[in-house]
């Protein structure tokens, strides 16, 4: 059985809606996709480790909170870099490391162009940034490169999701915790998310012409 952490909420639903519609302006369509980043960073990082700092508020001192450990956001070029300042707004301590994937049109394979990441100390988790997990092929790939690194946590922060997806990242990445705001029904003979969205990189960065 596939797994993945699904919101429930009816804000991620108005907002998905947003998404989804096709005369949705590339403005309001970045909106949407950087309302449900935060949510789904809120709550993909509710199980991060946290330490006591002391601290002076203006009228005592007392024991403040700190994120313990180093936390990486792994943005998949293009449209994961929609993601990465809204989740940077919520943890501004994260590191920012960028990968460059896209998807062959013809094979639907995954096809690396760039990778920023360092030979050795990896970060303690690495949220996996990109709005679209569709065949799977980008994020396994993703997850792979993560693996390599040294990277002990990894979770995958995707807006739309196909259970084909989920599927293949739970059978190879079985730790890695997918997180999504919403699992669509199936992908279509072109391996397009049914009912989806299209293609959120062309909606993101207005380049459907
Ligand atoms: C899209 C999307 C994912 C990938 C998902 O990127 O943003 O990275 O496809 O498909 P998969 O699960 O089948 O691998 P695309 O290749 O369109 O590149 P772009 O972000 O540059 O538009």
């Amino acid at each position: 059985m596939s797994k993945a952490r699904v919101l429930d909420h009816p804000l991620v639903d108005c907002h998905l809606t947003n998404l989804r519609k096709k005369q949705t302006p590339p403005s309001a369509f970045r909106h949407s996709v950087a309302e449900l980043s935060k949510i789904l960073a809120y709550f993909a990082s509710a199980d991060f480790p946290t330490t006591a700092s002391a601290i002076e508020t203006p009228i005592q001192g007392m024991q403040g909170t700190a994120i313990l450990g180093r936390v990486g956001l792994i943005p998949i070029m293009r449209a994961g870099i929609s993601m990465v300042e809204p989740v940077l707004g919520l943890i501004p301590e994260a590191e920012v490391w960028h990968l460059g994937l896209y998807r062959d049109e013809q094979t639907a394979l995954p096809v690396h162009y760039y990778s920023k990441l360092p030979d050795s100390a990896p970060v303690d988790v690495a949220l996996i940034l990109d709005p679209m997990l569709a065949t799977g092929g980008s994020a396994t790939l993703a997850c792979e490169q993560m693996r390599d690194w040294g990277v002990s946590k990894i979770k995958l922060l995707s807006i739309i999701a196909a259970p084909e997806g989920i599927q293949k990242v739970n059978s190879e990445f079985p730790d890695v915790e997918i997180h999504a705001c919403v699992v669509d029904e199936k992908l279509n003979e072109d391996n397009f998310i049914v009912p989806g969205l299209g293609d959120a990189g062309d909606r993101i960065f207005n380049t459907l012409h």
